[in-house]
């Protein structure tokens, strides 16, 4: 059932268990997320970042596949369409193709015009009954062949954007996107226990904290992030290199054509079931499953 993150993520941060916010790419990825979430009875927020968009079509094919999915498939557990890092334009044409959650990522802009534009994202949404994720500072990831430390979102930034109304926040604790590097020195707990105080006293009831690059972080270093307020971890390089990794085995191991290997429903298959295992994994480590 699509439906807007709000009470999903509230309730999550209650139960201290976190939903995946799993990033689609296309039909398989879309139908893997939605099958495996109803399999494990695990609320889950599909992300799409603007790339994906782009790829797929654009919003109204997005929202419209996955809608005629979550039907087609027979999907009760909760699930939402979210906007992931979404620029101030792509939030608003998500908020009106029918997304049910958007991110509004104004990091890379000034402090004070990434509170201006988030809130009015905030208003334009909670008119159409959407949920609204922003980021304070900037989680970076690699650049350039440079991959940036993980840098530490200010704390008095971080209430700032929780005064403007949005549902949940992502904040960086030192976690970076995509691969991580062989020196990385882990997520920095300490700050995230008083980052998560400091915007719950602001808000006067908690605030769901957003997780973002979760690939490849420890999972017990998950767990603890959990315990202290992260109710969404985002995972996107997780299940593009299991996907990778199984194709790439199925076409260096499996080269007899002769049972048809090069029909796309073949050839995807070995990929597919390696993301459905992945999510499976991701799921029981959130502790999401079951969660209805
Ligand atoms: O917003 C998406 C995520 O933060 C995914 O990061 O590709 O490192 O898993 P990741
Ligand atoms: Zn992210």
């Amino acid at each position: 059932t699509i439906q807007n993150a709000k009470q999903m993520m509230q309730k999550a941060q209650k139960g201290h268990y976190a939903l995946g916010a799993f990033n689609t790419n296309n039909l398989e990825w879309t139908q893997a997320i939605l099958r495996r979430a109803q399999e494990n009875q695990a609320p889950t927020i599909l992300a799409v970042s603007m790339g994906a968009v782009q790829y797929m079509g654009g919003f109204k094919v997005v929202a419209n596949l996955v809608r005629n999915l979550d039907e087609a498939l027979e999907i009760t557990v909760p699930i939402a369409i979210h906007l992931d890092h979404g620029t101030y334009e792509g939030a608003k044409q998500a908020i009106e193709a029918g997304f049910t959650s958007v991110m509004f990522d104004g990091s890379a802009l000034p402090l004070a015009e990434n509170l201006a534009k988030t809130k009015e994202i905030v208003a334009r949404a909670q008119a159409a009954n959407v949920s609204v994720e922003a980021e304070v500072g900037s989680i970076g990831g690699e650049e350039d062949g440079v991959v940036g430390e993980g840098e530490l979102a200010a704390i008095d930034d971080a209430v700032l954007m929780t005064e403007t109304g949005i549902d949940f926040l992502a904040a960086g604790i030192g976690n970076i996107h995509g691969i991580y590097p062989q020196n990385w020195r882990g997520l920095h707990l300490d700050h995230l226990e008083q980052l998560s105080a400091a915007v719950t006293t602001a808000r006067g009831q908690a605030m769901p904290i957003v997780l973002h690059g979760a690939s490849g972080i420890p999972d017990d270093q998950i767990q603890a992030a959990i315990q202290l307020g992260v109710a969404k971890v985002n995972v996107n390089t997780e299940l593009q290199l299991a996907f990778h990794n199984a194709t790439r085995q199925f076409v260096e191991t499996d080269q007899d054509l002769s049972g048809k290997n090069y029909d796309p429903r073949k050839f995807l298959k070995p990929g597919v079931t390696a993301i459905e295992q992945a999510l499976d994994e991701r799921i029981a480590v959130f502790g999401n499953a079951n969660r209805i």
